[in-house]
């Protein structure tokens, strides 16, 4: 939906401090989130993570839509000690739109 992703560039400026997207993303303060959506958790080549990601990641975790909604609207609720400082999206359909907008940067 070209309008949903029209709608999450705008919300990823929320994002954008710490994180990059597309071919010339590099790891910032936080990862660069090319190939995130439906992909393991932790598994960006050259960032240091946080013990509870990577926990987390052992355990499992892949970023689906239902997971990165649940970390956004949340992050430390969904992850207790992660190191991404960052409030959260209190809006669903703001969620919605990032989502939609960090799938265009799958290969
Ligand atoms: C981790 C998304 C805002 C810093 C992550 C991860 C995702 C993500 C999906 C996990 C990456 C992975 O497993 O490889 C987002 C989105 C944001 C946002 C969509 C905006 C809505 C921010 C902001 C900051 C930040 C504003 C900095 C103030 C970090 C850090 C990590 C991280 C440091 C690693 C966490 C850890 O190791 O515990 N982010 N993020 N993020 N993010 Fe964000």
């Amino acid at each position: 939906d070209p309008a949903l992703i029209a709608e999450g560039e705008k919300v990823f400026k929320k994002c954008a401090a710490c994180h990059k997207v597309g071919d010339k993303a590099r790891n910032g303060t936080g990862p660069l989130l090319n190939n995130i959506v439906g992909h393991p958790a932790g598994q960006i080549d050259g960032f240091k993570y946080s013990k509870p990601l990577l926990t987390m990641a052992d355990s499992g975790l892949v970023w689906d839509e239902a997971s990165l909604d649940a970390f956004l609207a949340n992050p430390k609720g969904f992850m207790k000690g992660t190191r991404m400082s960052f409030a959260g999206l209190k809006k669903q359909d703001e969620r919605a739109a990032v989502i939609a907008y960090l799938s265009t940067f799958n290969d």
